[in-house]
Order: C-alpha cells, then sequence, then structure tokens
C-alpha cells in the first residue's frame, strides 16, 4: 500500500503559544494556519477519568490529531510497532502530535486531568484499530 508509515519519531510535542496577561494566560490552536499540519474537524475532551484507568488502547488509520493536557497530566505511550517511548504532558500549552498509524495509550492521569484532542476527521469506528495484534497485522498491510 502506498501510505505514509509513521515511527515514534513523528510523535512529536510542540509548544502552542501562550498569551500572558495579569488576568490570565491564553493558548489559540488554529489548523488552519498550518500550525498543527492538518485542519481540525472534530474536538473531543476526556475527564473524570479514576487514577486507576487508562485510555486509549488503539491506533488510527487515517486520523491526525493533537493531544494536550489542558489541566492535570498524563502519560501517553507511543508505539509504532517496533519502538515506543512515553511522553508526559502537563501543560496547557504543549501539544502532542499524533500521526495515523500509531498505538497510543493514556495512563497515569493526575486527579483533575483533562485530555483536549483536535482530530482531523469526524468519529469514524472504521478507522479505528482495536487490538494490538491488528496493529502490527496493520503496519505490515501499509509497507
Ligand atoms: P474511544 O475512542 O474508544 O475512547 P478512548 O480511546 O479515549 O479510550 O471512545 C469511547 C467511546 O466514545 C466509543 O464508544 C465511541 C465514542 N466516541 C464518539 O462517539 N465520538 C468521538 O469523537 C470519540 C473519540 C468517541
Amino acid at each position: 500500500m502506498n501510505k505514509k508509515l509513521y515511527n515514534i519519531n513523528d510523535c512529536k510535542v510542540i509548544e502552542l503559544g501562550k498569551y500572558y496577561r495579569p488576568n490570565g494566560n491564553l493558548t489559540a490552536v488554529e489548523g488552519a494556519n498550518n500550525q498543527i499540519g492538518f485542519d481540525i474537524k472534530r474536538v473531543y475532551y476526556i475527564y473524570d477519568v479514576p487514577a486507576t484507568s487508562d485510555r486509549g488502547g488503539h491506533a488510527h488509520k487515517e486520523l491526525m490529531q493533537l493531544i494536550v493536557a489542558v489541566s492535570g497530566s498524563f502519560d501517553v505511550l507511543v508505539d509504532d510497532g517496533k519502538k515506543f517511548k512515553t511522553i508526559t504532558l502537563n501543560r496547557p500549552n504543549l501539544g502532542l502530535l499524533l500521526p495515523p498509524g500509531i498505538w497510543r495509550e493514556i495512563k497515569n492521569f493526575s486527579s483533575g486531568a483533562v485530555t483536549l484532542v483536535l482530530a482531523s476527521a469526524p468519529y469514524d469506528e472504521g478507522d479505528y484499530v482495536r487490538s494490538y495484534a491488528k496493529f502490527m497485522d496493520y503496519r505490515e498491510s501499509i509497507k
């Protein structure tokens, strides 16, 4: 298949800029000006996660995402089938760019953590790879 095979080096933390004001800080994200490399078609957020729970545990075939800890902190494990690394997100002006074809797990949620996800497409269950074995098969199939 003629598709880009991303690896964990493509999973980058970018600084989103911050407007400091005496009355508080503000961070803005735009899809259109190439700040994150894709147009934002969907926003969702994960909250009230019990301390012992994990999220994610899947990969996407096409979806690009930017993950931000808008409150609190958590770890994102990214895995390309050969290597993995864990990235801690703990500042609202940092975003983890997550390309397609990467297995991810989100763990170690702090109390009050909110995971904001900006995504390049509407929700589509068909875009998910929900088992690690199928993820390995999928990586092979797009080589
Ligand atoms: P899922 O993506 O599996 O959550 P996570 O990866 O964070 O553990 O989604 C959980 C449920 O929410 C699933 O049943 C589908 C639904 N969902 C939507 O309806 N729209 C969305 O944009 C997302 C991300 C999930």
